[in-house]
């Protein structure tokens, strides 16, 4: 006999299958509450009077019924609410595991006068500081060539040369002081040619843009249409430039969105966070990360693999949730601060990478500013001018590579090229990934080559970097 069992909400579905396909009536219906059976209807119908009669027909009725455990998925139970808690209780317990036996082995680690000493080298020498205030010589520069572009007091092959030379001097100059002054430390060195990079494709940006206003200007003069002439700027005001240099994007605009007031508790939060993340992540760095990279070291000059391996996956895990932590840092925490001081409207800084299924995905929503430009200033223009996806996007990752590699290399004074290879390598991986895995499997692909891919970065050039300057040569080798 079928009995019919009544059950709503997001309980357990049971399945017709069960029956098998004699059976023909459906025990499921949906629509009465949970556990009101036909007991329940019983009740129902004979009214709140025969709730007696009702309790001894319930018990009449026994306590089995057809149905599927819930690990089945035939039984359609998807809350798994308590096992993430449990996750994150499990992850909590052994990290705590992890940090009493960092401070039962190490010490007190943290020092926050060494992170000094990370930036400066002399305190009465800011090379770094410097370098960035001098970047204000190539930003006035663009300007004044923009300037006269405006006005056709120089042509456009002129003002191409002009900000070609100007583009690629901001690229070497800084490179070039990094590598010759002896007083800057990397860290600064970093900070600077950061600047530095963020200013190029600011700035490359604003010459194109101004470009495609000029073109578009030619145009409506060609057809006599005055509507597109009012769209456009008469003049470049140097504020305008200034605006976009410090606004959290590095694609320009002649108008862009604005919110209408600055939130003050919004960004007191934004600056709290700014604050104590930062010394959370230089915290993390001292007393985590440099112990274990020390001891990879023996590991990796006795070339000895399982140990390798074992300091590998030991660095994974600080690295990771030094990653993360950065990412909230740099992208929710120190963009909005900027933005709601400057009142920049568009917030989108990132999407949701973390739900990447695949490398493509995950690429173009982690870090939607560099995507944004990446898009608009190279990738479009090389489809445009008749490129295949595949050459356009491998041109994209090519300069992409190129700027990691530029960003590490210079100011470590190494050439290794593992940054460059692993911004490369991102092409075959992003393959390898859609061709192999998909949905739960893509997303925990993605999760792993950013937990391994890391450290195995941040190992290959700490460990030249202490071949280089640590070990001494061997005489007469
Ligand atoms: C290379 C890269 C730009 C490709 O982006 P993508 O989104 O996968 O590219 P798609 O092929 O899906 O196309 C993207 C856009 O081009 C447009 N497009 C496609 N073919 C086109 C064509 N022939 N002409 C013009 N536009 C075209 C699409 O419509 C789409 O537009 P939309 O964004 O407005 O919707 C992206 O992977 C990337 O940004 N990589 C580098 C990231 C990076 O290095 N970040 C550093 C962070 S530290």
């Amino acid at each position: 006999m079928c009995v019919s069992r009544c059950s709503a909400g997001p309980g357990p579905r049971a399945h017709s299958e069960l029956h098998g396909p004699s059976m023909g009536r459906r025990w499921f219906e949906v629509g009465a509450p949970r556990g009101a059976g036909w007991q329940g209807g019983l009740m129902s119908k004979a009214g709140p009077g025969a709730a007696s009669t009702s309790a001894a027909a319930e018990s009449w009725a026994g306590c089995h019924r057809l149905q599927d455990s819930l690990f089945s998925s035939d039984s359609g139970f998807n809350n798994y609410r308590g096992i993430l808690n449990w996750c994150v209780v499990m992850l909590i317990l052994s990290n705590a595991r992890l940090f009493l036996e960092n401070l039962i082995k190490y010490g007190i680690l943290v020092d926050p006068i060494q992170v000094v000493s990370l930036f400066l080298k002399d305190p009465y020498s800011w090379p770094a500081l410097c370098l960035v205030i001098v970047a204000n010589v190539f930003a006035v520069a663009a300007f004044q060539v923009e300037k006269r572009l405006a006005v056709g007091a120089l042509t456009e092959q002129a003002g191409l040369l002009l900000h070609v030379l100007n583009l690629a001097t901001i690229l070497c100059f800084p490179a070039a002081v990094a590598l010759l002054l002896e007083s800057i430390t990397p860290v600064g060195s970093v900070l600077a040619l950061m600047v530095y990079t963020i200013l190029f494709l600011k700035l490359f940006s604003y010459r194109d843009v101004n470009l495609w206003c000029r073109e578009r200007r030619a145009r409506a003069k060609a057809k006599a249409a005055g509507w597109a002439l009012a769209s456009l700027p008469p003049s470049l005001p140097p504020a305008d430039l200034y605006y976009f240099l410090f606004a959290p994007t590095l694609c320009y605009e002649l108008n862009f969105p604005r919110s209408p007031r600055i939130r003050k508790r919004f960004l007191l939060r934004r600056l709290l966070e700014m604050l104590f993340l930062t010394q959370l992540q230089v915290g993390l760095i001292q007393q985590w990360m440099v112990p274990t990279i020390q001891n990879s070291m023996k590991p990796f000059k006795d070339m000895d693999y399982s140990r390798i391996i074992e300091r590998l996956l030991k660095l994974a895990v600080p690295n990771h949730l030094i990653w993360l932590i950065f990412f909230y840092w740099f992208f929710h925490s120190c963009m909005n601060a900027v933005a709601e001081l400057m009142q920049f409207g568009d917030r989108e800084f990132y999407r949701d990478w973390w739900n990447s299924e695949s490398v493509t995905y995950f690429w173009q929503n982690w870090n939607i500013p560099v995507h944004k430009w990446c898009l608009r200033h190279f990738y479009k223009p090389m489809l445009r001018r008749g490129s295949s996806k595949w050459v356009a996007r491998t041109g994209v990752f090519f300069a992409s590579a190129f700027f990691h590699e530029y960003l590490v290399s210079i100011p470590l004074h190494m050439f290794r090229l593992w940054a460059f290879t692993g911004m490369m390598a991102q092409i075959p991986l992003a393959w390898i990934v859609s061709r192999f895995f998909q949905g739960n499997y893509g997303n925990a692909a993605v999760w792993l080559t950013l937990i391994i891919g890391q450290p195995v970065a941040v190992l290959m050039y700490v460990h030249d970097y202490y071949v280089l300057h640590y070990e001494a040569p061997v005489v007469g080798a």
